[in-house]
């Protein structure tokens, strides 16, 4: 719609004009036009400075694989099924509710309690007080942020200090270890290794399991954090309870707090079932629970998420919210807390959003199986999330020698080579694995099966063609 910054800035000037704005915003909005002219006039900075600009904290985390894939997408024809996003509408009561947030009380267009809107907080402690048996109070312990993404920021600045050691399991949400390096700590990798399936049987993301000698030998007495995922992304996991509580056990034995990442708690397969290791005994006191309305909902635009926990360590969570984000946007949180009251009323009956929806997506993920295996590659049936991790180490014996650069590893290789001659978009497994270790783990790729039936189809297309390339 809109091509570079320029034009968007243009265009709301225009709407702006139109609705008789103020004049100062209509000048700030042209001065953003001008500065961008004078910039790309130069086609470069019009200042350079001597000095070193950026803080240290950034070194050795500025080359992000994602941008790569991202720009690659954008340059070929592909069926992207790269970033985890559904590209079909949300409920029609979450629609609602924010139509009715933009349209109803012209106060949601301003500022909100800081650490968060107080009908979503409270509907947020009642909603997970039951789920997490626990008393929540919506002003303690409840901490509304910008996305999961800005609740884990926010945990990790609060938390982790310089040389203290974070515990990350891989493969791991790749935030997690800049997030760890910015805030001044050591992030230490303990593995989810496979093992292999039944015999005939595909592999499963609950094949993927810890060894709990080397989980226990990662715990020092410089560990302050744990960082959980589940289900878990990339591939899937859902732990059992067996695994939370050995994961419990050793946070206690150790004083260690558990930050548990639970964005795609509602979607779960095949009967498997959710547990929060919070709702564990003794846990609610040294554990953060991140959620995300954007994976709840279908509404990853809107961004926002949410943290739960005990008060002696939320109050530290808000002490970097109120020095950094402060408010979050107000209607988007109004609609937030709107959908999770209808949820309420609706919670485990067939109408409620949380039972049609993974019952939907399981069906996207059937689809998506069935369509890989048929071109020869092995899916790893993922027991939750919004994604499956594929095998694709027949490729690799068969086309060891891909293009790309130097030591980069054959996934990443792979996954260029498909989107360039198979119009089809994944992510190399190996961006979720920590560098010393990613060569032992270059044989996955990660698809989203989050996708409108159009999409899946064509899938199907690409895929029934490189089926057909490989038998000629
Ligand atoms: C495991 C995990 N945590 C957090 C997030 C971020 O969620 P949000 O979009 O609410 O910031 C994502 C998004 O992909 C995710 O996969």
């Amino acid at each position: 719609m809109f091509r570079n910054a320029a034009a968007v800035s243009l265009q709301l000037v225009g709407s702006l004009q139109g609705r008789k704005a103020g004049a100062s915003v209509t000048r700030c909005l042209h001065q953003t036009v001008s500065a961008l002219t004078l910039h790309s006039a130069h086609g470069r900075p019009q200042r350079t400075m001597a000095k070193r600009l950026q803080a240290r904290r950034l070194d050795g985390i500025d080359d992000n694989p994602w941008v790569e894939y991202s720009r690659l997408v954008t340059e070929y024809d592909v069926v992207n099924l790269g970033q985890g996003f559904p590209d079909f509408p949300p409920p029609d009561f979450a629609v609602e509710a924010f139509q009715h947030a933009v349209s109803g009380d012209f106060m949601l267009n301003q500022y909100t309690r800081a650490f968060g809107y107080p009908p979503l907080t409270k509907i947020l402690a009642s909603f997970f007080g039951k789920l997490l048996g626990q008393e929540i109070d919506p002003l303690s312990n409840v901490l509304v942020t910008v996305g999961a993404y800005g609740a884990l920021f926010t945990t990790f600045q609060a938390l982790v200090d310089k040389g203290d050691e974070v515990i990350i399991i891989e493969p791991y949400f790749d935030c997690y270890e800049p997030m760890t390096l910015m805030a001044g700590g050591r992030p230490v990798f303990v593995t989810l290794r496979p093992s292999p399936p039944e015999d005939g049987k595909l592999e499963s993301s609950g094949d993927w399991r810890l060894d709990p000698t080397e989980l226990a030998s990662k715990f020092s007495p410089r560990t302050k954090v744990l960082i959980l995922n589940t289900p878990n992304n990339p591939l899937g996991k859902v732990y059992s309870r067996a695994e939370l509580e050995l994961v419990a056990g050793l946070c206690q034995q150790h004083d260690v707090v558990c930050v548990t990442d639970e964005v795609y708690q509602w979607l779960v397969f095949d009967g498997h079932q959710h547990i929060s290791i919070a709702s564990l005994p003794g846990m609610w006191d040294r554990t953060l629970t991140i959620g995300s309305a954007g994976k709840t909902f279908s509404t990853t635009g809107w961004k926002v998420g949410w943290v739960l926990g005990p008060d002696r360590l939320m109050k530290h969570l808000r002490t970097v919210h109120q020095n950094s984000i402060y408010h979050c946007p107000t209607q988007a949180q109004a609609a937030v807390a709107q959908s999770l009251e209808r949820e309420q009323q609706h919670f485990g009956r067939p109408s409620s959003y949380f039972v049609q929806f993974p019952q939907a997506i399981q069906r996207c993920r059937d689809h998506m199986m069935r369509s890989l295996q048929s071109a020869g590659l092995r899916p790893v049936v993922p027991q939750g999330g919004y994604f499956l991790v594929t095998d694709i180490s027949d490729f690799k014996n068969r086309m060891p020698n891909l293009p790309g650069d130097g030591d980069e590893p054959f996934d990443r290789r792979f996954v260029k080579w498909m989107i360039k001659n198979k119009g089809l978009a994944a992510i190399p497994v190996s961006v979720f694995i920590s560098a010393p270790h990613q060569k032992n783990f270059d044989h996955y790729i990660r698809f989203c099966f989050v996708k409108d039936e159009a999409t899946l189809q064509a899938m199907d297309k690409r895929l029934q063609k490189w089926k057909e390339e490989l038998r000629a």
